[in-house]
């Protein structure tokens, strides 16, 4: 590998350079550099984006296939990821985890997974074939917001499944719990069984030393990182870090270009170049910044009536993600998704997600005091109007069993694989009378994107009522063949072969 100096950037110099060699295009992309485009569309994201969009083979690289500029600049990517080699994904962390599961499970194959697994992450079982054996995180009592998962629970359940190929957890969870990695690591590589860690929202930990620690500096076999949701690049980019000897890059790195498109946008691809430059020289300056802002906003939003976000000392945890505002809401009579309406009508502010707590907002190198001001501002409003309406605001509290990352997500029976599920002869019956059928299609709120239902899970009367509750206060959910979920296909019979 060539020397590592972060202030190169290959794919943002490669940009640059073919704009200003002034070539004329004939290839893809059709617009032609901007200037065949819907004469809106142009004005509304600026000439310059689309003077730089173009191929990475024949574009970006003079010829085609063969990919040295992207290769330079995955190399930058894992210098900085602290990996042996990264890939750059266009799909997000999807991608990673499609990819990854691809090259390192066959079909019929035990893993054993978080239960608080996000939707790509089951779709990456459901494409392989593999057997998931769900292990729960820990759930604090109060706030029922999940608190990683046990590493004793994972070697409890490697114990019970000697021949499974695979650990694969979310960490950290969308709350910002981390789960303690380098425990569960060296409890796999024990076994010699790798780790694989969907880190979707942990692409910052590796440049603070206050953040949690990374999956890869916890020695976790591969991790997915999404740079799009909390650091500076485009919509879609992540990237997929894999390091030691139980995994071959090679085999990854056909996955990778299974699951992606053959058109990659480099205009995405050098987002996650710069990123990465901008993290490796500056990251510890500005996530200092992001982290006292997220801290003042967190003490500032406590202090309002009727309203409490979440932090380690509330969770009894020891690593917690600083920059994430968990902020409960239940306490001013509202949910969640009644504060994200009127945050985003009457104050033009946008959270993340909300459930029917409350609301997940995320503070990022993006944000300033004055944006800070503007959030806190929203919800010192809230909660007066709160307070003159109800006399007085109740201590938030109960309410909390109603969070979406919680109990519901209990693993239930696996009566069958979730291919196998999936591909069975299915009927639909009312949701109502679901309880004691095995599940064909997946039903996940969104976000956080975390199945209450996965296929092949026999459904329990709690789930019922959990999902007809949340969707009856406006809980979106995604996967059911009924958006309204009135009814559910189930399985009716399971054919051979899948
Ligand atoms: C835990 C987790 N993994 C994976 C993903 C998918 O990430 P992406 O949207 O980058 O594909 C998400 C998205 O919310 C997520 O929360």
């Amino acid at each position: 590998m060539a020397a590592v100096d972060h202030h190169r950037a290959p794919l943002v110099e490669a940009l640059r350079r073919y704009r200003d060699r002034g070539f004329t295009p004939f290839s893809t992309p059709g617009h032609k550099l901007g200037t065949g485009l819907d004469p809106e569309l142009l004005e509304l994201y600026g000439p310059t984006a689309f003077a730089v969009d173009i191929p990475l083979g024949g574009g970006v690289d003079d010829t085609h296939f063969r990919g040295a500029t992207l290769r330079a600049a995955e190399d930058l990517g894992a210098a900085a990821w602290g990996a042996d080699r990264a890939f750059y994904l266009l799909n997000g962390s999807s991608a990673g985890n499609h990819a990854y599961l691809l090259a390192t499970l066959r079909p019929g194959d035990e893993v054993i997974v978080g239960r608080d697994l996000h939707k790509s992450l089951l779709v990456a079982l459901m494409l392989v074939g593999a057997r998931p054996i769900y292990v729960s995180p820990r759930l604090h009592p109060d706030h029922n917001v999940g608190v990683g998962v046990d590493p004793a629970a994972v070697a409890t359940a490697l114990d019970a499944h000697p021949a499974a190929k695979l650990v694969a957890l979310v960490s950290p969870s969308y709350c910002g719990v981390p789960t303690d990695l380098a425990a569960i690591a060296a409890i796999a590589h024990d076994r010699n069984v790798p780790l694989y860690v969907d880190e979707a929202w942990g692409p910052h930990f590796a440049f603070h030393p206050t953040l949690p620690p990374s999956a890869m500096a916890c020695g976790a076999d591969g991790s997915v990182v999404s740079t799009h949701k909390v650091l500076a690049s485009i919509t879609q980019a992540a990237v997929l870090n894999v390091q030691g000897e139980r995994v071959e890059p090679a085999r990854v790195a056909t996955t990778v270009g299974m699951v992606q498109t053959t058109s990659p946008s480099v205009t995405i691809l050098a987002s996650i170049d710069a990123c990465r430059r901008q993290m490796a020289l500056h990251g510890k300056e500005l996530l200092d910044r992001t982290i006292a802002l997220a801290e003042d906003a967190r003490r500032r939003l406590q202090a309002l009536p009727g309203i409490a976000v979440l932090d380690a000392g509330a969770l009894g945890v020891d690593a917690y993600d600083l920059t994430k505002l968990v902020i409960d809401v239940h306490g001013l009579g509202i949910t969640g998704f009644d504060a994200e309406h009127a945050l985003r009508e009457r104050f033009r502010v946008g959270p993340e997600m909300s459930d029917l707590v409350g609301v997940v907002c995320l503070v990022t190198v993006g944000d300033t005091a004055t944006s800070i001001d503007r959030l806190v501002g929203a919800f010192a409003t809230l909660s007066r109007e709160a307070g003159r309406s109800r006399g007085s605001v109740p201590a938030p509290g109960a309410g909390a069993h109603l969070r979406s990352s919680g109990t519901v997500l209990a693993p239930g029976q696996q009566a069958l694989s979730p291919r196998e599920a999936f591909f069975a002869v299915t009927r639909t019956v009312p949701l109502g009378s679901a309880a004691g059928e095995v599940a064909a299609e997946l039903v996940i709120p969104y976000p956080p994107g975390i199945p209450v239902l996965a296929p092949g899970e026999v459904i329990t009367g709690e789930k019922v009522d959990y999902l007809r509750h949340g969707a009856a206060l406006g809980m979106y959910l995604s996967g059911p063949a009924d958006p309204q979920l009135a009814t559910i296909r189930v399985v009716a019979e399971v054919l051979g072969g899948v």
